[in-house]
């Protein structure tokens, strides 16, 4: 097992005993609520958090601090990092590296632990810590359980000063607990106009776009129905039926077989009947130009992480959770959701753009 060292860096265990004794010591009593906003630092919330929902959190989606040695403000009503009148601090993101390091790693291992044998973790960093992060979690959930390192464009090309191509582009590293049994509900991406002309040509007289495949495939069977002819047609030399040519029958008599002028068939492919495609790990999702806490990310790009990797009847965390973007759209989903902030300006936020019923809590120190 490789390993990451860094100054601060307690045991495993003792950052878990030390978290459920936290826990154990604390008076606060969560609410019996659905959904549940709570305004804490995020070690002391998520320690108390594992008295009751150790392995019960399918989904967990977290956008930490990246560490960019910047402080973020809201200032006129408008998220900044940058900003001549500096009225309201959201948050300070300025941390010696290992420090930073130390945090998250006492985050992910209670992350680790509230996270039920279904569940998966992504973990939204940026390249100059994201590297780091990847080991941690390799240490953490196991390097078997590692799905896939997403590369999130993020914004449009921007004209840097400093001698370096134009940086476009963050990460998002997606574990899961066991990677044979995280919830997947295999979403596909519709295709766009090109690929739709492209795959599909041709129109039938309804107006229908299709496009026909061979009824064979490479490869010799040497006995049973895929080897014989049919309908005195034989399969071709070193080929073989894709099925039992009793399927092709019925296909037929549907209109699903179209035959050339020299009475070869093929079979007919239709657009409206095509699950759409794969989604690859390489992401345009922009975020808000005029975001309403800094950082704020794309509503839409949570979505998809939370209906691919949650059921109904998930319970969705969100521990850094800013403007609240990922709580809105898990409760958009009808989703049991928990966010955390310690930030005044971050809970001001998310109070303001949740619509959904929840219970809130304040455990300020
Ligand atoms: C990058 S922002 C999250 C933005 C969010 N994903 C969104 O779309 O709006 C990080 C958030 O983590 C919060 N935060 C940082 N350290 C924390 C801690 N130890 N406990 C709780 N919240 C923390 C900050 O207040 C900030 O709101």
């Amino acid at each position: 097992m490789i390993r990451l060292n860094f100054s601060d860096k307690l045991p495993l265990e003792e950052v878990l005993s030390k978290s459920k004794s936290l826990g154990r010591n604390s008076k606060i009593i969560l609410p019996e609520a659905e959904n549940f906003l709570i305004q804490s630092e995020n070690f002391l919330a998520l320690s108390i958090l594992l008295k009751d929902f150790q392995e019960k959190i399918d989904l967990v989606y977290i956008d930490p601090p990246f560490n960019t040695q910047q402080d973020f403000f809201i200032s006129g009503g408008r998220a900044n990092s940058i900003s001549a009148v500096k009225e309201s601090p959201a948050y300070s993101d300025k941390m010696p590296l290992e420090k930073f390091l130390a945090f998250l790693w006492e985050r992910l291992i209670i992350i680790h632990a509230l996270l039920s044998e279904r569940g998966s973790l992504y973990f939204h960093i940026d390249s100059k810590t994201g590297h780091y992060a990847k080991i941690i979690l390799d240490e953490i959930f196991g390097p078997e359980n590692f799905k896939n390192d997403i590369a999130r464009i993020k914004s449009n090309p921007k004209n840097f000063f400093r001698s370096a191509w134009g940086n476009q582009k963050d990460m998002i590293l997606f574990y899961a607990k066991d990677s044979r049994k995280n919830i997947w509900k295999d979403i596909k991406a519709p295709l766009n106009e090109d690929e739709i002309a492209k795959k599909f040509p041709k129109v039938d007289s309804e107006g229908r776009r299709y496009t026909t495949v061979p009824l064979h495939a490479p490869g010799v069977t040497r006995s049973g129905a895929t080897s014989r002819p049919w309908r005195n047609i034989p399969v071709p030399a070193g080929r073989h039926w894709r099925t039992d040519p009793a399927e092709f029958d019925r296909l037929d008599s549907e209109g699903k077989i179209e035959w050339s002028s020299t009475g070869n068939p093929r079979r007919k492919k239709f657009f409206d009947e095509h699950p759409g495609k794969k989604i690859q790990d390489v992401w345009t999702f922009k975020d808000p130009l005029f975001p309403t806490y800094p950082t704020e990310k794309n509503h839409d790009m949570l979505k998809l992480i939370i209906a691919q990797s949650s059921l109904k009847e998930s319970i969705f965390l969100d521990c850094f959770a800013g403007s609240g973007a990922s709580l809105i759209c898990a409760d958009e989903l009808g989703r049991r959701w928990i966010g955390v902030d310690q930030s005044d300006a971050a809970i001001e936020v998310i109070k303001k753009n949740l619509s959904g019923k929840y219970s809130f809590v304040s455990i300020k120190s």
